[in-house]
């Protein structure tokens, strides 16, 4: 798990140097590890954090590995935003970066209003603890299937 206090240790992404800091490498590492990902970002001026985007550019170093960037795995997207127009189109962005990693985003996308009511209540907070169960869900039951997908077709 990678909190945001974590990825904001992280230097800007040089792709002309091998040299990463030991959170880099450790960010590095848990995702060439990973079978499954959940990603979340807030919205920021209507699109993804330059902080979340800071560390998956660190996929590129997984560009020449046996499993190139995160080919194959299922990656479950979450979206915040103080109202629905920017934290929809997060998600898209979310979805549209994992797509550029090889990856699969899973079916339900999960976005969370946090902009206050009239009276200045927050609501739907248990709707989107159920959207956040249900991308953890879908990712498990993804990784299962895949899993079993793989081992079928080694033993055939
Ligand atoms: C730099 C910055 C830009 C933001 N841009 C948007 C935006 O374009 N649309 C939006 O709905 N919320 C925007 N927000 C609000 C964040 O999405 C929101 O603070 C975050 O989702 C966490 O919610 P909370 O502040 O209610 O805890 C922005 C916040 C910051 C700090």
């Amino acid at each position: 798990m990678f909190p945001g206090d974590v990825l904001k240790q992280l230097p800007v992404y040089d792709p002309t140097t091998p040299e990463r800091t030991l959170q880099a490498e450790e960010l590095v590492a848990q995702l060439r590890e990973a079978s499954g990902l959940v990603l979340s970002s807030a919205a920021y001026h209507g699109s993804t954090s330059g902080m979340l985007k800071n560390a998956l550019d660190y996929a590129e170093d997984l560009a020449n590995d046996p499993r190139v960037y995160l080919a194959g795995l299922p990656v479950g997207c979450i979206a915040v935003g103080k109202g629905w127009q920017a934290g929809v189109n997060t998600l898209s962005t979310l979805r549209m970066i994992v797509h550029a990693l090889r990856a699969w985003p899973t079916p339900h996308g999960c976005v969370i209003n946090t902009a206050p009511d009239a009276s200045g209540a927050v609501t739907g907070v248990s709707q989107s603890l159920d959207s956040i169960r249900l991308v953890a869900a879908e990712v498990v039951h993804a990784v299962k299937s895949f899993d079993a997908c793989l081992s079928s077709l080694v033993a055939s």
